[in-house]
């Protein structure tokens, strides 16, 4: 057996449509509508794939999407890794993990200092160093709940949003999304903000500059809504969102909310004692700890004293970051220098969470992810708040 992992030409368009559509499901034949070429209808912006050909014929594809996530208040070059799929018959033979192999050098050249996934096999993702961090939520809402909320107190008007908005609801989605570690930023070519538009509903709540919030969602066949973005800069815009939400009682049983932020689902609606979320957690990996640190905000460092943790990370699927290092708040700004006593080891699958702030030190431990002076460790979740929620309200 020849395995040979390339990156993805034109002329893989064909078989990898046919690999992926037995993987992920979907017609038989590409829609003609999507344009000159309908077996990579986005072209190739905004994203780099590898193919892994095996004895000669393609037989596996793996593609990276360019994104930005926010951490810390700051937009972080993410590799957001997408479309895994390898013949059924060439399964169970390497393949997959030597594309991630490949994938993690291309990442670093990419200069995507940290990479997301969405799993279906956690199991090998795990392998090379991928480690669940963080949520994407829906919540499914009957939707005469809705109704029994309380009506905005002061007057807001939707209306729907047409092209020329466009620019003023990523504004708002903007505000919002960087004050929520996980989120994305869109703002990258692997985002096309016209899709709002072909949306069901698309309908904003102007304000006296730009707008107030917005919401996006679809009236597939059937009995339920399925929402994509409820944004709400105060609770009036929210309430009112909801309400237009709301109005679908009665020809429709329930919502799927997607949880964008968590003050609207914790704080402004009335959650039945019992309901349904449902989560596909998403994994997040370190691909070069040193421009991580070094992309990310780091705001809670207002309020701390000058530190310096010593590290030893065991990365043998990206060796360019194992090895000792030290992470140093100096006062003034957070970075990653070479060198110190290793005090504390951080195993590969550890780097993600402790980066996000997702997992604090004691839970690394706990997971055999982390050894080493638990006062010295302490002070890593000092710098991000570990633990805490992160949340992305995108999937790919
Ligand atoms: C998932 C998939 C890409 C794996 O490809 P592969 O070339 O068979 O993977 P590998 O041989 O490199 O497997 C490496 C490890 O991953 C794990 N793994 C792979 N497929 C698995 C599965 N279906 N269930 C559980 N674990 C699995 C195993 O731990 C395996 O290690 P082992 O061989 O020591 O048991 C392939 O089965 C596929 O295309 N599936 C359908 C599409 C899909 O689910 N893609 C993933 C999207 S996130």
């Amino acid at each position: 057996m020849t395995l040979v992992i390339r990156d993805v030409r034109d002329e893989d368009g064909e078989a990898m449509y046919r690999i992926r559509r037995i993987a992920f499901g979907g017609p038989r034949e590409p829609d003609p509508a999507r344009g000159d070429n309908p077996y990579w209808p986005d072209g190739f912006e905004g994203w780099w794939g590898i193919v892994a050909e095996l004895d000669g014929h393609p037989a596996g594809f793996l593609r990276s999407r360019d994104y930005r996530q926010f951490f810390g208040g700051r937009a972080v070059p993410m590799g957001g890794l997408a479309s895994v799929a390898v013949d059924p018959y060439a399964r169970g033979r390497g393949v997959a993990t030597a594309m991630l192999d490949r994938a993690l050098t291309g990442l670093r050249e990419a200069g995507q200092c940290i990479s997301a996934l969405f799993p279906s096999v956690p199991a090998l993702y795990r392998a090379r160093g991928w480690e669940q961090t963080g949520l994407y939520e829906r919540m499914i809402l009957p939707l005469d709940l809705l109704t029994a909320l309380p009506r905005p107190t002061a007057h807001r008007t939707t209306r729907p949003a047409r092209l020329e908005d466009l620019p003023a609801l990523q504004a708002a989605y903007l505000a919002f999304a960087s004050t929520v570690d996980g989120m994305l930023d869109r703002a990258t070519k692997a985002h096309r903000l016209e899709e709002i538009l072909e949306l069901d509903i698309a309908d904003l709540v102007p304000g006296t500059d730009g707008v107030r919030g917005y919401l996006t969602a679809d009236r597939p066949e059937g009995e339920r809504l399925i929402t994509f973005d409820l944004i709400a800069d105060d609770p009036d815009t929210a309430s009112q969102l909801l309400r237009h939400l709301a109005s679908w009682a009665g020809t429709l049983h329930d919502v799927s909310l997607r949880v964008v932020d968590q003050a609207v689902r914790d704080l402004l609606l009335a959650q039945p004692v019992l309901h349904d979320v449902r989560n596909h957690p998403w994994m997040l990996r370190v691909v070069d700890l040193p421009a991580a640190v070094a992309a990310r905000g780091w705001p809670l460092t207002a309020l701390l004293r000058p530190l310096a943790v010593d590290l030893e990370v065991v990365d043998e699927h990206a060796p360019w970051q194992a090895g000792r290092h030290r992470i140093v708040f100096d006062g003034d700004k957070v970075f990653c220098e070479p060198g110190g006593t290793g005090a504390v080891r951080l195993h590969a699958r550890a780097l993600g969470p402790w980066y996000a702030g997702s997992a604090d030190t004691a839970m690394l431990r706990r997971a055999g992810l982390l050894e080493g002076d638990a006062k010295i460790a302490a002070q890593l979740d000092a710098l991000t708040g570990a633990p805490r929620a992160v949340r992305m309200a995108d999937s790919f």
